[in-house]
């Protein structure tokens, strides 16, 4: 039996198990994920993302103590009793916005840091035998049109598995998964050569980092399941796309805009002010704001 490869895709896995440790002390006791950018957590972003792009099944790994994610996507029924009391009838329908529909937010748990690959194999039995796309919520990607509502259109014509990729500059293509370009097709998308998890200083086979975001065929879960640790002694998420291109066909995106790393310090701040730039009722106070402060330093 052949699989179609272009199934619609209804899901969204977020791994949010990590420890930020590359961020500490500030997850010392709260998730890096709720952290804020301007007035949301991280995930709340990469979550509309999600939806942004037609996906409404929203499957979140999760660790211990990350409680407060799954409490950020329930009712918050004390707040919002009181916030009806006051007649803050605004802030009550944001937050009814933001919330997933019933039954659409489903949680597991990695019970062991053994990587990435491993955090989206722990989702195997949520997603079952269905096409998903993968979103790291440390990445917060910035442009005209979401990220993953770009990936969905190429996703569209071509089906497959997809990456989206971003230029770095070299000296840092050691953080991230490298793909080399096959063949160019229309819209910003190319096949896939090869790809890599991490290649050592100088050995990188281009300058194009697998920015966080991915559609993937179920038939993954059966190569993860017995995939062995790869760079860093995890298993890897790239080590899998890489045997399955072997069978299917693998594409990347170019993304038109552009990601901060929320992981670490300079990227998260950036992409505070990123963020609230784009927003009109803070943006023109912001500017001002900037401005003096550049000035007097
Ligand atoms: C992971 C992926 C890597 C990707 C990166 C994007 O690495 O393994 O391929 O480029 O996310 O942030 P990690 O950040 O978990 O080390």
């Amino acid at each position: 039996m052949t699989t179609d490869l272009k199934r619609p895709i209804h899901r969204a896995v977020f791994p949010v198990a990590g420890l930020g440790t590359r961020f500490l002390p500030a997850t010392k006791a709260s998730p890096k994920e709720m952290l804020t950018v301007v007035d949301r957590p991280v995930i709340q972003h990469v979550v509309d993302e999600a939806r942004d792009a037609g996906l409404s099944q929203f499957i979140f790994v999760t660790g211990r103590n990350k409680q407060a994610i799954e409490d950020h996507f329930d009712r918050a029924f004390e707040l919002e009793a009181t916030l009806k009391a006051r007649g803050r009838t605004q802030d009550l329908q944001a937050l009814d916005d933001d919330l997933p529909g019933a039954g659409e937010a489903s949680f597991t748990r990695q019970q062991e840091p053994l990587g990435l690959g491993h955090a989206v194999w722990c989702a195997r039995n949520i997603v079952g035998e269905a096409p998903f796309a993968l979103l790291l919520p440390d990445m917060l990607p910035l442009g005209d049109t979401g990220c993953l509502t770009q990936m969905m259109e190429v996703y569209r014509r071509t089906g497959g598995n997809i990456v989206a990729v971003e230029e770095v500059p070299e000296d840092e293509t050691d953080k991230y998964g490298i793909v080399a370009v096959g063949r160019e097709l229309e819209g910003g998308a190319f096949t896939i050569d090869t790809m890599v998890e991490k290649p050592k200083k100088g050995t990188a086979p281009s300058n194009l980092m697998i920015m966080g975001r991915y559609i993937l065929q179920p038939e993954i879960f059966d190569i993860l399941s017995t995939l062995e640790p790869g760079a860093g002694g995890e298993i890897q998420i790239t080590d899998a796309m890489l045997k399955l291109a072997e069978t299917q066909p693998f594409y990347g995106v170019r993304f038109a805009g552009r990601t901060y790393d929320c992981g670490n310090r300079l990227g998260f701040l950036t992409a505070n002010v990123a963020y609230a730039l784009g927003r009109s009722d803070i943006a023109p106070a912001l500017r001002a704001e900037l401005k003096r402060l550049l000035a007097e330093t």
